[in-house]
């Protein structure tokens, strides 16, 4: 008789830009491998060819002119893919899916900060995700000016992308976004301080995981 497969668990890394969220998907995608489970470790916009091409396009600004609604379609468009192409397949095999940055991202990047309408982006959500949304969001919580010092630090020369190039203020806004998620979805969010050193923030992911998703 056939052993059947168990479904893999799907944790996304939210935060705003210096938060530290690449930093700890990737720590996270290595402690679960390390346990013995399979892992694929991803990302938006990308994670899939189409996706990947259409994240050049948008965070280049080559989108920017056309406005935050076509941007909250690509970004859609770019997510459908990968979770008909990518991340669908991976969860039915069993891996864990550790992905940087989700739908969250859409929410509060093109709806409470560009002023997409939620009503809007909630359709978008619905047609994109459907049902496969995350068992557990990290929403890595950092002060705005601390997150985009950081942000510059890294850049470093290199420029800083479409999304990264904006005002405190709107970095601001973005924090604020992501907190009210936390608070309208307890169920599936949880706020790490992303101040923390690195290997704290790690701790406090690792704690939720063990207690959340058993691994
Ligand atoms: P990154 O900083 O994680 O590489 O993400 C790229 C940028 O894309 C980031 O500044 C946030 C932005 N973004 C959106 O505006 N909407 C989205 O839905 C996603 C996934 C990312």
């Amino acid at each position: 008789m056939q052993q059947a497969i168990e479904i893999g668990r799907f944790i996304t890394m939210e935060g705003g830009e210096g938060s530290g969220k690449s930093t700890q998907a990737n720590i996270l995608a290595e402690r679960l491998a390390q346990s013995g489970r399979p892992v694929f470790a991803t990302r938006e916009p990308g994670g899939s060819p189409a996706a990947e091409d259409i994240r050049e396009v948008l965070l280049s600004g080559q989108a920017a002119s056309f406005g935050p609604l076509a941007e909250a379609v690509l970004f859609s468009a770019a997510r459908a893919d990968h979770i008909d192409n990518a991340i669908q397949g991976a969860l039915q095999k069993g891996q864990w899916v550790v992905c940087d940055r989700f739908v969250d991202s859409t929410r509060v990047y093109q709806g409470a900060t560009a002023g997409v309408p939620r009503a809007l982006i909630n359709a978008l959500e619905k047609l994109t995700v459907g049902a496969v949304m995350p068992d557990v969001t990290f929403i890595l919580d950092i002060p705005a000016e601390e997150g985009l010092a950081r942000a510059q630090t890294r850049a470093e020369g290199a420029e800083l992308d479409r999304f990264e190039n904006q005002e405190l203020m709107t970095h601001e806004r973005i924090r604020r976004g992501f907190l009210d998620i936390a608070e309208e979805e307890p169920g599936r969010c949880v706020v790490v301080d992303a101040s923390q050193p690195e290997a704290m923030v790690a701790e406090d992911v690792w704690e939720t995981v063990l207690q959340r998703l058993n691994p």
